[in-house]
């Protein structure tokens, strides 16, 4: 364990006025809670326990929206004494005037205080639900990341001010109470607390109460904690290598839970083995909240999700949906160690802790199904983070980060998705073996504790005797990503840029990282997997056969040794783009199957990022395209569609109905092979494959065939024949909106009112956002800010704006309504609510009108996300502006023949 930080040398605390003083610091807080659900309140009481460092005539902790009613400290020797109470609500603290200076040694501070159970799916808040007999439900739970568990209870709201917690809930006779930790004792009363609070009826409602008291927690931070409670069910435990897991649900919900149960069993085995260290928990309950604005959150032992992230029917659930759960369920529990278990200092290092929870995601989920190919299709996720990367807007993944809200806007790409991107390049080139001792080294040195991302890079240089933190820091210290020039036999490097310019201000883009390379030979001849595209290798090759490099500031001679070309980025694991000339791509299109599908994901993707930038000609993308025989990777249609969609917006009524015939073109062929039905042993990704192509063609395309056949379908489920196959369903229930057909609105509207599933409910809800007519689209748009559940409203939105005929129309509601979706909105969820404005390229005055409403009209949480939103819009109207002119997009469209 790593020692306590010395008050005196404190660190990179010291000096940061948005950090609370270390003179006291807590040990143990003794929490009891008594929430009445009905008058959506609560009392509490907490004991702290805590150490006096330095003598102090002053106790500094957070509160915030909490009205604290009695304050006592019981110094190290002596009565107890009551200080005088200042409550800063601004910035969140509570200031404890001692009447008399406190001595150093051990002391006790308690509370009494009460609060209110918020709407806003932060701190201690309501969610609720309607039960399936028809009445309306209430839970009490709490969501305390990053800064919120000071709304719920006075303490030292700092990640670092690690301590246990011993919480007791008082609940009405007949409801769920569930923690971080074990129920220790059980008894019937009514107090909130020890020392004061109200009497028996506190807890609301006039019937008996439950006393719940939990074991006492491990060492850990206040973000943490959690407690719910409710007219919930729980599943029997399921014994994980002697961890009781659980997953609690509203009632009625119990047959949808063995999927997430088979995951958390999976994940428990996985990352003990994976870590070398038991779980650090003494059970396991997965809970799912009807109204929560994340995906999950990793409170130890109590890990709380959204309904669609959890519950599930396997049966009537699409692969998508199922990878979805497997991914969420494994990055929380990954959390367990890494994050709970060793802990970021400060804010900055948030970034670490999630970029590592979705690294091990990724990892867990690749060996849980090893048919769904996991890493590859991380490729999509990693193109996502680089389409951001690639803006002047972009940012370092870790900066200093002074008041915690500034790390509320980190929740992004780049965190997530570039952050597990850079240590993906890193395991690769490192070896997966040295990497995995590094992290086991680390989380030893520092189990119960605190570090910085450097203390990570330390470990892995002392397993490693690589330059760790020299590559890692030119990766994670400056924003943006490197462009690999192939010519020849040299490699350089040089910062990639969508515009060639920053719009406003400074750039973020770096110019020069360490770049790790794996370089393997195409067209050799007498390759492991030879041209035939028929036998393209269906995992990527290994890196033995590849030459290892590290590229720094000058041209790299890749030594002539090899005849064929130099694929830059073997494996495809790489955090970067490469660019090859005009010569060397047109061969590697003719040489697809010899690269594994990462790397041809990367080839297309790479050559779309060159065409947004006008580096390359559309056609160069949909020459690759048109040369497309028998792929089955997702991903390389996933790039080819999305080219698509965006052409046709651009496309005037002269050309629109030239993209929609390229579009058959370029994917009819496939989806004609691959069929509507499933081919027994057609593998785990062709589902995903084949729904994407018909989403495509029935939209994008206007394909006649494929929209009369998903309305056969679709028409079928509904006069009580088969029901549509799951993993076709959202791209048909797509492709009907699309078709705008008399009652379906309707229809659709209805069940996604009454939905059989968490997934259906989803499936209905985007559905209802396609329907091409602004009357529907501005129905629908009322839902966001009435019906639906506030943690939706984004969905609702960014569908709406995305949706081809409303979208302008949305975006004039939007604006006039944009205090009431601030306010009802949950903040994290702000940023993503206008993220599809990018799509509103076609016009330019519209675009204008996005990019300064939006600039005078920030966020809450995540405006730099928003700034490049816009900036991608951006480089959408330079394209727009470059395919209209001299007739290019008629030129690019040549390269697809039209039958
Ligand atoms: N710690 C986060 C949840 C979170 C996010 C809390 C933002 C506060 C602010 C959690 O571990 C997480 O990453 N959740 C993801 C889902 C995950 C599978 C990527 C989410 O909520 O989107
Ligand atoms: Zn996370």
């Amino acid at each position: 364990m790593r020692p306590a930080p010395d008050p005196a040398t404190a660190s990179a605390s010291a000096g940061n006025p948005y950090r609370l003083p270390r003179t006291v610091e807590p040990v143990t807080y003794r929490l009891v809670i008594a929430p009445d659900l009905e008058r959506a309140t609560f009392e509490g009481t907490v004991d702290i326990d805590v150490t006096v460092h330095d003598q102090v005539d002053e106790i500094v902790l957070n509160a915030a929206e909490l009205t604290v009613r009695s304050v006592t400290v019981l110094p190290p020797a002596g009565d107890p004494v009551t200080p005088g109470v200042d409550l800063d609500e601004k910035a969140e603290r509570l200031s404890l005037r001692l009447p008399a200076p406190l001595a150093k040694g051990d002391a006790t501070v308690s509370l009494t205080f009460s609060g209110v159970l918020n709407d806003r799916l932060r701190g201690f808040y309501r969610s609720t639900f309607t039960d399936p007999e028809g009445r309306a439900r209430t839970i009490a739970t709490t969501q305390f990341e990053s800064t919120d568990a000071r709304r719920a209870f006075p303490c030292w709201d700092e990640p670092d001010r690690k301590a246990t917690f011993e919480v007791t809930l008082v609940v009405d006779e007949g409801l769920l109470a569930v923690s971080n930790a074990p129920v220790a004792e059980e008894s019937a009363g009514g107090r909130s607390g020890d020392s004061g609070g109200r009497s028996g009826d506190s807890g609301g409602g006039a019937g008996p109460k439950r006393r719940v008291r939990f074991a006492p927690t491990m060492k850990m931070s206040t973000y943490l904690v959690a407690f719910v409670v409710g007219p919930l069910e729980v599943t029997p435990p399921v014994d994980a290598g002697g961890i009781p897991v659980r997953v609690v649900h509203t009632p009625g919900k119990g047959h949808l839970t063995a999927y997430a149960l088979d995951v958390a069993e999976h994940a428990l085995a996985f990352f003990t083995e994976y870590f070398g260290i038991p779980y650090p928990g003494e059970k396991l309950d997965l809970v799912a909240i009807p109204d929560f604005a994340q995906g999950a959150m990793e409170n130890l032992g109590c890990v709380t999700f959204r309904e669609t992230t959890l519950l599930v029917d396997p049966a009537a659930a699409s692969r998508v949906e199922l990878e979805r759960i497997a991914d969420v369920v494994h990055h929380e529990i990954a959390h367990m160690w890494f994050g709970d278990l060793v802990t970021m200092e400060w804010w900055e290092g948030i970034w670490l802790n999630e970029a590592f929870a979705t690294f091990m995601e990724l990892l867990a989920t690749d060996h849980y199904r090893p048919a769904w190919h996991r890493w590859t299709t991380f490729g999509i996720e990693r193109d996502m983070a680089l389409a951001v990367d690639g803006l002047h807007a972009t940012r370092p993944i870790e900066y200093p980060v002074g008041p915690p809200e500034e790390a509320e806007g980190m929740f992004d790409l780049l965190t997530y998705e570039k952050g597990a991107s850079v240590l993906r390049m890193l395991e690769q080139y490192l070896g997966a073996e040295a990497f995995r001792d590094g992290v086991r080294h680390y989380l030893d040195s520092h189990a119960y504790g605190n570090t910085v991302t450097g203390d990570l890079w330390k470990a892995l240089e002392e397993v490693s005797g690589e330059p760790v933190r020299a590559v890692a820091e030119s990766w994670i210290l400056q924003g943006g990503h490197p462009l690999i020039r192939v010519d020849g036999e040299t490699v350089t490097q040089e910062p990639f840029a969508y515009l060639p310019e920053p719009r406003h201000g400074s750039s973020a883009i770096g110019r020069q990282w360490l770049v790790p390379l794996l370089v393997r030979r195409i067209g050799a001849g007498g390759g492991t997997s030879g041209a035939d595209p028929a036998s393209a290798p269906d995992r990527e090759p290994s890196g033995a056969q590849s030459q290892r490099a590290l590229l720094g500031d000058g041209p790299l001679s890749l030594g002539g040794g090899g005849t064929g070309i130099p694929l830059a980025n073997a494996g495809g694991w790489g955090a970067y783009r490469v660019a090859y000339t005009g010569a060397q791509l047109e061969s590697l299109a003719g040489l697809l199957g010899e690269l594994g599908p990462l790397e041809r994901f990367d080839l297309f993707s790479d050559t779309w990022a060159l065409v947004l930038s006008g580096r390359l000609e559309l056609g160069a993308l949909l020459g690759l395209a048109n040369g497309l025989e028998d792929e089955d990777e997702p991903g390389v249609y996933r790039v080819v569609t999305g080219a698509l969609d965006l052409a046709e917006r651009i496309a005037g009524p002269d050309l629109r109905p030239r993209v929609q015939a390229a579009t058959r073109a370029l994917l009819g062929r496939r989806l004609a092979e691959l069929g509507w039905d499933p081919v027994p042993g057609e593998g785990e990704r062709v589902p995903g494959l084949r729904s994407m192509l018909i989403g495509a063609l029935g939209t994008v395309g206007k394909d006649g065939r494929v929209r009369s056949e998903a309305a056969r379908l679709f028409d079928a489920a509904r006069a009580g024949g088969p029901p549509v196959d799951p993993d076709l369903e959202s791209a048909v229930l797509g492709v009907v909106a699309d078709m705008g057909r008399d009652g379906d609105f309707e229809m659709f509207l209805d069940r996604y009112r009454h939905p059989s599933t968490p997934q259906e409910e989803t499936r209905y809800l985007m559905a209802l956002t396609a329907f091409p007519d602004v009357e529907r689209c501005e129905r629908i748009f009322e839902l966001a800010t009435s019906e639906a559940r506030s943690a939706d409203g984004f969905l609702l939105v960014r569908g709406l704006l995305a949706n081809r005929v409303g979208g302008p129309a949305v975006w004039a509601r939007v604006k006039e309504d944009w205090d009431a979706l601030l306010a009802r909105l949950p903040d994290p969820n702000q940023a993503a609510m206008v993220g599809t404005v990018r799509l509103l390229c076609a016009d330019r005055t519209l675009a204008e009108d996005v990019e300064r409403f939006l600039t005078e009209h920030p966020v809450h949480v995540g405006q730099r996300t928003v700034v490049q939103t816009l900036e991608q819009l951006a480089v959408h109207v330079a394209l727009a502006e470059r395919l209209r002119s001299n007739g290019r997009l008629a030129a690019a469209l040549e390269h697809v023949p039209v039958g």
